[in-house]
Parts: structure tokens; sequence; C-alpha cells
């Protein structure tokens, strides 16, 4: 496989990794601190054409590869991962979801605004008690004719508070199972929409993460998703691709946390040089180094797939099992390089450390993307293909 990157590429990459170390990182420490909503980051990374990259212009979009995504959320998160979290969600999650299921009357009036950042989206499909067991919803969408009546709870939603449209994940007939369920675009102004208090997160604490509820919520009709029963799939669909941004996300972390120990290593001095003549300290750097590249080549090549027009479901959850597990492995590793520097907010990796752990858990825990790889196992489906290029 060959991912030399374009000059399109290669200049979105440049401008990500210029505004993560000149606009995110002077105040990354005090945002995570502060539990503090990066607001105008956000509004800059919109005016930038991060929020809507895959958008075609026609919607104001980027009319960017998934390749070219990847690459920027790796940069925002060597930096940031509460941002990176954001920007995928509005990406992957919403404006996807909304260009590829949406109506033309959705994308004009949802997706124009998403893309740009004037708006900020949030995808609603985890609950109390659903949450890997994606199926169980309990929140209901009550058919009143011109409208659905919208009753429940989701909790752990990303952009919670921020965020002026929602899609809501919701049971619309229990009796038929996944396929009674629904997928609504809901504007969070819509009366009954209350947002519960925010999350005290061990990591990507600038991130804004609250419970929801909806208590008979009209939902014009033209607002759902697809045919009748079509909720479920959407949701699956739009998380497979999701997968690949939290991949990204968690090999832009590892990655940060990488480069910022091999900085470390080269100037701290132990035993008369400086620590990266030591072997103890070299072979973990190659090894860091090594899963590190692995990672990216998992996570590109869910990208490719996904640019080709290929199915991307096993390998975007290989490569954010995978991509997550280095993440977690690696920012403990660079912790340990910095020794007790490494413990305190100022040097970053402890950061980075608490950041990765929730790239094993949402948008499908590793346990999920396990049981999606083995069932293609058991399907006979042994590995991705594999392209020459
Ligand atoms: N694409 C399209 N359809 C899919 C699909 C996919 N990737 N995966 C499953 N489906 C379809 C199946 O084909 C099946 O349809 P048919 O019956 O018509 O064939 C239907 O969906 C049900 O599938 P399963 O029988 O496989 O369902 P299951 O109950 O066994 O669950 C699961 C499958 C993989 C465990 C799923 O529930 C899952 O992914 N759970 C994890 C949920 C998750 O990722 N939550 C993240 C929350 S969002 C978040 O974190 C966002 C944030 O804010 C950061």
């Amino acid at each position: 496989m060959n991912f030399s990157l374009t000059e399109e590429q290669k200049a979105v990459q440049e401008a990500a990794r210029t505004f993560a170390q000149q606009v995110l990182l002077p105040g990354v420490i005090d945002r995570d601190r502060e539990m503090r909503f990066p607001k105008s980051e956000i509004e800059e990374l919109g005016q930038l054409g991060f929020l809507g990259m895959m958008v075609d212009p026609a919607y104001n979009g980027g009319g960017m590869d998934t390749l070219s995504y990847v690459l920027a959320i790796e940069e925002i998160s060597k930096v940031d991962a509460s941002c990176s979290v954001i920007m995928s969600v509005n990406n992957s999650l919403v404006c996807w979801g909304l260009e590829t299921y949406g109506t033309d009357a959705h994308k004009e009036k949802y997706l124009t605004k998403l893309s740009t950042g004037e708006w900020i989206g949030a995808f609603c499909l985890s609950e109390p008690e659903a949450g890997s067991d994606a199926t169980s919803q309990r929140t209901t969408a009550v058919d009143r004719g011109d409208h659905y009546l919208l009753n429940g709870v989701k909790n752990w939603i990303t952009n919670g508070s921020t965020s002026s449209v929602h899609l809501v994940i919701a049971q619309t007939d229990a009796e038929k199972g996944h396929r009674g369920i629904n997928a609504f675009i809901v504007e969070a102004d819509a009366a009954g929409v209350q947002i519960g208090a925010k999350e005290d997160k061990l990591g990507i604490r600038a991130s804004d993460t609250h419970s929801i509820s909806y208590d008979n919520v009209r939902v014009p009709k033209e607002n759902r998703i697809g045919e009748d029963g079509f909720g479920f799939k959407f949701a699956m669909k739009t998380l497979s691709g999701g997968r690949i941004g939290i991949a990204a996300q968690a090999l832009g972390i590892a990655a940060g946390a990488y480069e910022l120990a091999l900085k470390y290593a080269q100037e701290r001095e132990a035993f008369g040089k400086p620590i990266i003549k030591h072997q103890a300290i070299q072979f973990k750097l190659a090894e860091m180094a090594t899963e590190i590249e692995a990672a990216r080549q998992l996570v590109y090549h869910a990208a490719y797939l996904k640019d080709s027009g290929e199915n991307y479901d096993l390998a975007g959850s290989m490569a954010k099992l995978y991509a997550a597990d280095t993440a977690m492995k690696h920012t403990v590793e660079a912790v340990q390089i910095h020794g007790g520097y490494g413990y305190v907010k100022e040097y970053h990796v402890e950061r980075l450390m608490r950041d990765a752990k929730i790239t094993q858990i949402y948008e499908g825990t590793s346990e999920i993307q396990k049981l999606v790889i083995s069932r293609s196992i058991l399907q006979g489906v042994l590995a991705t293909p594999v392209r020459i290029a």
C-alpha cells in the first residue's frame, strides 16, 4: 500500500499541525483543569473548514477525502484530544450521517450550518441502560400523525450543551426489535429538551459531556432520517465511520506522547549522558515508534477503504482496537520516560495518558470492536483485502 500523500493532503496536515501548535497548545492545560469548552478554538476550526471536512462544497463543506480528515484529527489530537472529539463527532457522526442518509431539505436546513461550525451537532445513541447493547433503546418516539412524541434519556453525549442539533435514536415499535428503531433530527431548543449536569471526567475534560432528557418533545415527521425502521442501521453505519475518526484520535494521542517523550529523552541527562543514550529508554522508544506506525497503517488503510467505496466496518474496528490500545500503552510509557516530570500537568503526558483511556471506551468499547472482528472471522472474512498501489 502506498500512502504517499497528495499535495492537498500534505497542506491539510500542515494546517492542522500549525493550528494545534499555535492556537490549541497555549491554553490546553488550563482548559483541561477548568473543564472549559474550547469555544473560540472550535469557532476557528470551523472557519478553517475542519468541522465539515468531507461534506460536499454545495453544503458548505470541504469536499475532502477521509484520509485528509484522519490526518487532521491525528495532528489536532497530538495536542488537544478534547478538541478532536468535538471535531470527530461533528464530522463523522453528524455531518456524514446527515449527508449520506438525510433528505435534500435536511441538508439545506441543517448540514449547511453544521459543516461550517455555525452549529455543532451531537449524536445521541447511548442511554443509562443501553451502551454497548445499543438495540436496547428505552427512548421512545410515538407516531402522532404529523409528528413523533419523543421521551427518554440519553447519556454521555459529546457536545451535550453546546450543540444546536441532536441526532437521536429512539424506539418506535418495541415489538420489531432493532427494526423498530428510528433516528431523528431534534433541535436543541425544542420544548422539552433538558440538558443534564456536565460530567466531571478523567480525560478529554474540556469537551462537553452531558446527559440529555427528552420530555414529550414534538419532532416533525419530516425529521425522521431514512425509511421507517432504518434507525439502528443508520447508527451502526454512521458509527463505522466514526470509529475511523476515533482511531485517528487515538493514533494522534499516542504520536503526541511519543514526540514529547523523544524530545525529553534527548534533553534530560542521567548518569552523565542524555537518557536517550541508555538502552532502557531506546527500547521503549523503539517499541513506541513501531506500534504507532502499525496503528497509523491500520487507520490510513481504513480511511483508504472508505474513500475507495469498499466496506470498512472490519478495518475501522481493527484500527480503533489497535490504535486505542497503542495510545493507552504508550502514553503510560511516555509518562515513565519523563519520570516525576511526567506526573505533573506542565509536561502534558499525564493529560495524554488520561485522554487515551476514553478511546478504548467510546464509539464502541474495545470489547465491542473484538466482537465485530470475531463475527467477521466466523463469517470467513479472515483479513481485510490487501492492496498494493
Ligand atoms: N452497518 C450496517 N448495518 C449493521 C452494522 C453496520 N456496521 N452492524 C450491524 N448492522 C445491522 C445488522 O446487519 C442487523 O440487521 P439485519 O437483522 O437486518 O441483518 C442489525 O444491524 C442488528 O445487528 P446485530 O444483530 O449484529 O446487533 P447486535 O445487537 O448483536 O449489536 C453491536 C451489534 C455491534 C454490538 C452493536 O450494538 C454496537 O456496535 N454496539 C456498540 C454501540 C456503540 O458503539 N456505542 C457508541 C455510542 S456513540 C458515542 O460514543 C459517540 C460520542 O459521543 C463520542
